[in-house]
């Protein structure tokens, strides 16, 4: 293959700043379909072009194809000040157009890339760009509030904040620095936060964040908008599903920090988006995964999926070029199977195509809490079960958040210190007297759920606001017991993201978690069991009790509350699992 690169071409922004853009295009005059990528982490960075979760750009050129990639504003070699997706729209569409008018591109531009890559591929899409034909968000978000930022319940995702921010942080004073500006110390502060995450999450307030919100002020208004207010509504994608007309392929993960997005995404566009090519041209693909580079190989100390869970066994570059050839090229004898979802199904590990999400055959079927009130830690009585509870108890529990239950894996973006993001062992937390554990009967025949896994809650508390988390918990015959998909809700806004309201200490309420989603046949000789909690740091921030600003409450705030779970006829407390009951379920 004989290719070009053209490196470092200025592209003219409507302000008059100008972006390092590299083009790569296959030899000859063209003039050959676009595949743009806007990357905040470095157009010439071998990230780019080594990472198993994107297109292989060699791939992507060989099979006729201008690949474009631009260094966002303020990052890398382009000007200007690095805001997180305060210029993604407008930048993305003045580029659009300039690809449009180049003599070597056909007109029909297609936009790919993972994470941060994603959000600038919604923005674009929402400004409805005439060259633009498709997107391929990898493990992204249209909804910046629900993920990464905070979460579906109003919960702050601590981690992804402030891991995230300080890495950006320090791409910044990296700049300053080159440019002689800055002091070095501040540079070392970053970094011992990055090397010991207990530095980074420990101090209260989490406001308080000197060095990194130095850097990066944005940090600063993140914190500052605990609430689904402008600010979020304002960058929400999500919520212009109306305006994108361009189909979307995403990639997700089952435990990647963004996976409830990523399929929200999906089934909003598939119901609103604006135009048939855009709600039928949607495709997802979703591997047993994490965030985390190196992460997608799908193997876990506690878990491994085997061979055919590795994202190289999910052909992410050949799903990426059936899409564009698709959507782009317009080709429309390129097979486009009627199989819009691609899935891996963990318990029996194998990958399955189903024809939309959530599954046209899902069954929710209610799973009860019951037992007599001391579902405390794995070895309490709690109980999950089909059956109508016959009697009232309640479940008490004394959350202290200055001893949080520690983030044992799941949808973590990095690691706690000890732990990996993924399917992790929770035996180390289900000894806590914190920690509430409802478990079935052992199974003797395979349960599939496949789908939106929702927690509803009859709940009370000693304080004026708190947080009850939930976790599904695949438990195997040798004790381990892994981790499937969770959730966290801040009781303030139990009916609101935009109008908080606090609890009366003592008062029953009933409220709903997402547990967001996850496709796992239990099988024969394994329990489900479900965990409920206040927290679980540092995913999440932690409440502070007091129904005040959390993120200014420090030390000598932190109060502890009573919380208590109540189930039985009257409280009827379930979790709603998405059941898939299939002949074929292959064991
Ligand atoms: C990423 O680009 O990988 C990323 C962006 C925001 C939060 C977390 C990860």
């Amino acid at each position: 293959m004989s290719f070009v690169v053209d490196v470092d071409v200025p592209v003219p922004m409507s302000d008059g700043v100008a972006l390092a853009t590299n083009v790569w295009r296959p030899e000859g005059p063209g003039p050959f379909p676009a595949l743009l990528v806007r990357t905040p982490y470095g157009k010439d960075d071998a990230g780019m072009y080594g990472n198993p979760k994107l297109p292989d750009v060699f791939a992507l050129v060989a099979a006729g194809y201008a690949v474009v990639a631009q260094d966002v504003r303020g990052t890398s070699r382009s000007p200007g000040t690095f805001v997180p997706n305060a210029h993604e729209g407008s930048d993305g569409a003045d580029t659009l157009a300039w690809l449009a008018e180049q003599s070597w591109c056909d007109g029909a531009v297609g936009m790919w890339g993972g994470s941060y890559m994603g959000f600038t591929q919604w923005q674009a899409a929402v400004r409805s760009a005439p060259a633009l034909r498709a997107i391929a968000p990898v493990m992204s978000s249209a909804d910046l509030y629900g993920a990464p930022w905070y979460s579906p319940g109003g919960a702050l995702s601590q981690d992804a904040v402030l891991t995230w921010g300080t890495l950006s942080a320090l791409r910044n004073l990296r700049r300053d620095l080159a440019a002689g500006q800055e002091d070095p110390a501040d540079a070392r502060v970053l970094l011992a936060g990055l090397s010991d995450p207990r530095l980074l999450h420990d101090p209260l307030p989490v406001a308080n964040r000197g060095a990194l919100t130095r850097y990066l002020p944005w940090v600063g208004e993140v914190l500052d908008h605990p609430e689904r207010d402008a600010f979020w509504q304002d960058v929400a994608a999500i919520d212009r599903c109306a305006s994108i007309t361009v189909p979307a392929f995403q990639v997700g993960g089952w435990y990647d920090v963004f996976i409830g997005e990523t399929v929200r995404a999906y089934t909003m566009m598939r119901h609103h988006g604006g135009s048939a090519a855009a709600r039928d041209g949607q495709r997802l693909l979703i591997g047993p995964w994490c965030h985390a580079d190196g992460a997608d190989l799908g193997t876990f100390p506690d878990r491994s999926f085997g061979l055919g869970g590795s994202i190289k066994a999910a052909d992410v570059t050949g799903a990426h070029l059936r899409f564009f050839d698709r959507w782009v090229r317009g080709r429309t004898e390129t097979p486009d199977d009627a199989n819009r979802v691609r899935i891996f199904v963990m318990g029996i590990d194998r990958w399955r195509d189903e024809l939309d999400w959530p599954l046209p055959d899902t069954r929710y079927t209610e799973f009860f809490l019951a037992g007599d009130g001391r579902a405390n830690s794995a070895t309490g009585d709690g109980i999950l079960t089909r059956d109508t509870p016959s009697v009232e108890a309640a479940d008490t529990f004394l959350y202290d958040p200055r001893r949080p239950v520690p983030t044992l894996g799941g949808t973590v973006l990095a690691a706690a210190p000890g732990a990996y993001p993924g399917p992790a062992d929770q035996a180390a937390i289900e000894t806590r007297e914190d920690v509430l554990c409802f478990t079935t009967a052992v199974l003797d025949r395979p349960v599939e759920v496949t789908g939106h896994v929702t927690l509803v809650l009859h709940v009370s508390s000693s304080a004026p606001d708190t947080d009850f988390t939930g976790k599904l918990v695949d438990v195997h015959p040798d004790g381990r017991a892994i981790v499937l998909c969770e959730g966290i809700q801040r009781a303030r806004y139990r009916e609101s993201l935009t109008e908080p309201t606090p609890l009366a200490p003592g008062t029953v309420y009933e409220l709903t978690i997402d547990l967001r989603v996850t496709s796992n046949v239990f099988l024969p000789g394994h329990r489900i069991r479900l965990e409920v909690s206040s927290s679980n740091f540092p995913r999440y921030d932690r409440n502070t009790n007091t129904g005040r600003v959390i993120a200014t409450d420090g030390e000598d705030d932190l109060a502890i509350a009573v919380n208590r779970v109540h189930h039985g006829p009257t409280r009827p407390s379930r979790l709603v699992l998405p059941l898939i009951e299939r002949a074929e379920v292959l064991v």
